[in-house]
């Protein structure tokens, strides 16, 4: 009896000592670094690569790096970003040389929104947007969009705040967050005249998966209708003032999810953030005043096409 107590102390002592170094070998090595692949891509602009990519950009990456101070995408810290993942300020990603990403290739610009590995081999957690499956002439808009002479990426020399990620953001980063590989072959457009597939393709494109699923430390980026609790809502987030606030359910239930709602009302919402005169979306959800009515009412569609989950969400 006595020996056996004595044998499980001693293992329980190895166990405890296994922990704190890991611990420590965690906190030490930071966010992971990884091999970068040599990629070939040279962005093709045209007015409309530079305007689809302007409207892309507003929808997507202006959400996180635009600084209303300078009224362009020179980073800030970002509010909404769950405490526990640590203090996150996005980047300054205007074409400025020394603070920006002026000095960046193409390629190294794709293989970062591709895969989630930075030029110096460096690993964005998710907390950083990554678009592995999206097609590549809209990758090409972004890029074209970032070169161009808009306003909004013209060189600024606010400098970057680095990022202070979390031990536990740290401990994800080394176990389950890994990059996406590069995908082999090209990605086509959606058909537009298929509201399900446009439909899909946007509320996969257009982030609204990960915010709108259970949580974004399960969230499946290369085949999102695997994430947990898929468009069912709950996901927590943080308001201006740093409340939690939850997202709303947008499958079809009829009680839980937006399964009542006409395609007008959420055509409204989205457009506008207000429907039958009340507010409809409060911070972080802001209008996408830049989607046309053909692409939310594809992603109406598809929402409504998915299976309902109850799933009440706290508002
Ligand atoms: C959810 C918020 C979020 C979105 C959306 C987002 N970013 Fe970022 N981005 C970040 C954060 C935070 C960092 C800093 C990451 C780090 O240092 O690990 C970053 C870093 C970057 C960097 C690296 C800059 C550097 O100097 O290291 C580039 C380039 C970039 N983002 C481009 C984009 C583009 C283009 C888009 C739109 C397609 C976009 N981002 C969308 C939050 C975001
Ligand atoms: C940054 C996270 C985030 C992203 C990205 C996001 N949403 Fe939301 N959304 C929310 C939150 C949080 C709420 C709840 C707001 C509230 O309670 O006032 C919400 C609310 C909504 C609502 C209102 C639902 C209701 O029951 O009132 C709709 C509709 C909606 N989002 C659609 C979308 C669509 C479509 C997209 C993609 C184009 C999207 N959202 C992208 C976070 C997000």
């Amino acid at each position: 009896m006595k020996k056996s107590i004595k044998f499980f102390g001693k293992l329980l002592l190895i166990v405890v000592v296994l922990i704190l170094f890991a611990g420590l070998y965690i906190q030490l090595r930071g966010i992971p670094s990884y091999k970068t692949e040599k990629i070939e891509f040279v962005v093709q602009s045209t007015p409309e690569s530079i305007a689809r990519g302007e409207k892309l950009a507003k929808v997507l990456c202006a959400n996180c790096h635009f600084n209303e101070e300078t009224g362009q995408l020179t980073g800030k810290f970002m509010r909404d970003a769950p405490e526990e993942f640590g203090k996150i300020y996005s980047a300054n990603i205007t074409k400025d040389e020394t603070h920006g990403i002026g000095t960046w290739t193409d390629s190294e610009i794709v293989y970062l929104l591709r895969t989630g590995i930075k030029r110096d081999g460096k690993y964005a957690p998710p907390y950083m947007a990554k678009l592995p499956t999206m097609a590549d002439d809209d990758i090409n808009a972004i890029v074209s969009f970032l070169r161009s002479d808009h306003s909004y990426v013209r060189a600024n020399a606010t400098p970057s705040i680095p990022v202070e990620p979390s031990f536990l953001t740290k401990v994800l980063s080394n176990t389950v967050f890994k990059p996406f590989p590069f995908p082999e072959q090209k990605i086509p457009m959606p058909d537009e005249n298929n509201p399900i597939e446009l439909g899909k393709y946007l509320a996969h494109n257009l982030d609204c998966f990960s915010c709108h699923s259970a949580d974004f430390k399960t969230n499946d980026f290369l085949e999102p209708e695997k994430s947990p609790g898929y468009f069912g809502g709950g996901n927590e987030l943080l308001n201006m003032e740093g409340q939690v606030i939850h997202s709303s359910n947008l499958t079809p239930d009829k009680e839980t999810g937006i399964g009542k709602w006409s395609k007008e009302k959420f055509r409204n919402a989205l457009k506008s953030g207000i429907v039958e005169g009340e507010i409809a979306l409060r911070y972080p959800m802001v209008p996408y005043v830049n989607l046309t009515d053909n692409e939310i009412d594809a992603i109406y569609t598809y929402l409504q096409s998915l299976p309902a989950i109850e799933n009440k969400v706290p508002r």
